[in-house]
């Protein structure tokens, strides 16, 4: 029965030793090893860096740092430590956000960098395959000069890697228009737990022939397997697009503006994001973007970015400007004010809120009718634990995808505590939970939220996903301590 599951992640690994290195030796130059271990020993500051997560939260103990540059060598790789029962934590660009992309103990960290090349692109169909090491602004500029565009946009895109936005399900900027992850891919290659590669590395629209395995991967966050090639479609750039950022006198006007704007820009809305005024307070303080004068604000409350895409520049703009006049003059208005704009006031606020504080970032599918009182009970709840102030929470923010109902609740905090986490957590899951909601929307599980998974999957759910874990995995070597406790 599902209860007696045996779970993969329970049994124990072993460490890297000296024979394992000499194996690697075998197989890797030099320079795609960086180990404590080996003869030329790495140094403790560079071992560091690939240990450590983006947001300075999570801390792996790894000797041992992979850098294949082919399937085959990851192939390799994999199955001596699968043999050897060594635990393997892939790694991309490491920004993820939710401590997955580094070890939880002492795993060999398999970095995809050198994982770099395009494999085709076809303009006709747009449909690029890229090695998964590949990062996403590089693809973009790949693409560019064929007038196609990525499929997927977001604020790490100068670091993170096409085969860690599969392996997290990236959401993004971008998903409102051209949808998740699930419909873009068409392919995948993947180095199986036992060193297997399955190649299914399609560059078909269409294929209903059974079971969707590649599906599993998407969103596995590399406990799975390790993603080494990935077919993406890419679509056509857009002739014209334009950003507006909207500033609200309240965030009740969020709702009826994502109806309004919705109707009058129809097929040209491609982004409809929103940041509340704490998380615009933050961006502006830190550089993220050019900040409005106070007669242009008068008092907003939070900021609404809506961007189009469409085919003609004069069509697009002459509704945009429709819709912003309609916006000013009606009887009340919606918003203060409207003005051009770019990403980075929006892009920006989680590097912003990086350099004011340690951020306990909570990203969730909540109803959009509660994104301001989760926001504001949360920092009601702080106060009455007696934690907002300066050497405990600095600040709580919202901000996030709107037209995708997921909500980014950031706490600012001096430090990491105990404290803040005990007031934290269960609090915002048990609300998550109350509301039918997702504990994670877009980041994934990671190791930041394996005890928070029941609020958002049932034990049926959970404890399917354990034994697809354990077909794929039984010596539980692959990114042990993620997504499944
Ligand atoms: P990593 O962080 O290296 O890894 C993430 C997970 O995937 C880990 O579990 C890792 O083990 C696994 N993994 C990585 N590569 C592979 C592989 N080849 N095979 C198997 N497993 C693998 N996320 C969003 O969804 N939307 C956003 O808008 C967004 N904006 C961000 C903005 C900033 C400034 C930052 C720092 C992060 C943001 N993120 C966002 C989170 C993060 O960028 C994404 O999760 C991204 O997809 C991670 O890619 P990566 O290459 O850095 O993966
Ligand atoms: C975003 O939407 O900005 C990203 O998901 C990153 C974050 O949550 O800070
Ligand atoms: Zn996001």
């Amino acid at each position: 029965s599902l209860r007696h599951a045996r779970h993969a992640s329970s049994l124990k690994l072993n460490s890297v030793g000296a024979e394992d290195i000499a194996y690697f030796s075998k197989i890797l130059p030099p320079t795609s090893i960086i180990s404590s271990l080996s003869s030329t020993p790495a140094a403790a500051d560079e071992l560091d860096q690939f240990n450590s997560d983006w947001i300075g939260r999570f801390k792996g103990h790894s000797t041992t740092v992979l850098k294949p540059k082919t399937t085959q060598e990851v192939s390799q790789i994999v199955k001596w430590c699968n043999d050897r029962k060594i635990g393997i934590c892939p790694q991309g660009g490491n920004t993820g956000l939710v401590g997955g992309s580094v070890p939880v103990k002492d795993e060999v960290i398999v970095n995809l960098a050198n994982m770099n090349k395009v494999r085709s692109f076809d303009p006709i169909s747009g449909i690029l395959v890229a090695d998964a090491g590949c990062i996403l602004q590089n693809l973009t500029d790949y693409v560019a000069p064929h007038h196609h565009i990525m499929p997927i946009d977001l604020g790490a895109k100068g670091s993170c890697q096409i085969g860690g936005n599969v392996s997290t399900n990236a959401g993004g900027l971008r998903l409102l228009r051209y949808g998740s992850l699930h419909g873009t891919v068409l392919g995948l290659e993947v180095v199986l737990p036992d060193g297997t590669v399955l190649d299914q590395l399609t560059t078909l629209r269409k294929d209903n022939t059974g079971y969707d395995i590649k599906q599993l991967f998407i969103g596995a966050e590399g406990t799975l397997g390790i993603v080494t090639g990935v077919s993406i479609l890419t679509p056509p750039a857009p002739q014209a697009s334009s950003n507006v950022i909207l500033a609200l006198p309240t965030f009740k006007n969020v709702l009826p503006l994502y109806q309004t704007v919705k109707r009058e820009l129809s097929e040209i809305l491609s982004a409809f994001e929103f940041i509340d005024r704490t998380a615009y307070d933050l961006a502006v303080k830190h550089g993220q973007g050019r900040a409005l004068t106070e007669e242009e604000i008068d008092g907003a409350e939070c900021f609404v970015l809506v961007e189009t895409s469409g085919g003609r520049r004069e069509h697009d703009e002459e509704k945009l400007n429709g819709l912003l006049e309609n916006l000013l003059t009606a009887d009340e208005p919606l918003i203060n004010t409207g003005f051009v704009s770019l990403w980075a006031l929006r892009e920006g606020v989680t590097e912003a809120v990086s350099k004011e504080g340690k951020a306990y970032k909570y990203d969730i599918s909540i109803p959009l009718s509660t994104f301001e009182d989760v926001v504001n009970s949360t920092r009601e709840h702080l106060r009455s634990k007696g934690l907002l102030h300066e050497k405990a929470v600095k600040a709580v923010l919202g901000y996030g995808h709107v037209g995708d109902g997921n909500l980014h609740l950031n706490i600012v905090a001096d430090a990491f505590l105990p404290e803040i986490q005990d007031a934290l957590e269960p609090y915002i899951y048990e609300v998550v939970q109350s509301l039918r909601g997702s504990v994670s929307a877009e980041h994934g599980i990671g190791a930041m939220k394996t005890h928070a998974l029941p609020y958002s999957k049932s034990q049926v759910s959970i404890g399917l996903m354990k034994k697809i874990k354990d077909v794929f995995d039984p010596n539980g070597i692959m990114n042990p301590g993620k997504v499944l406790e």
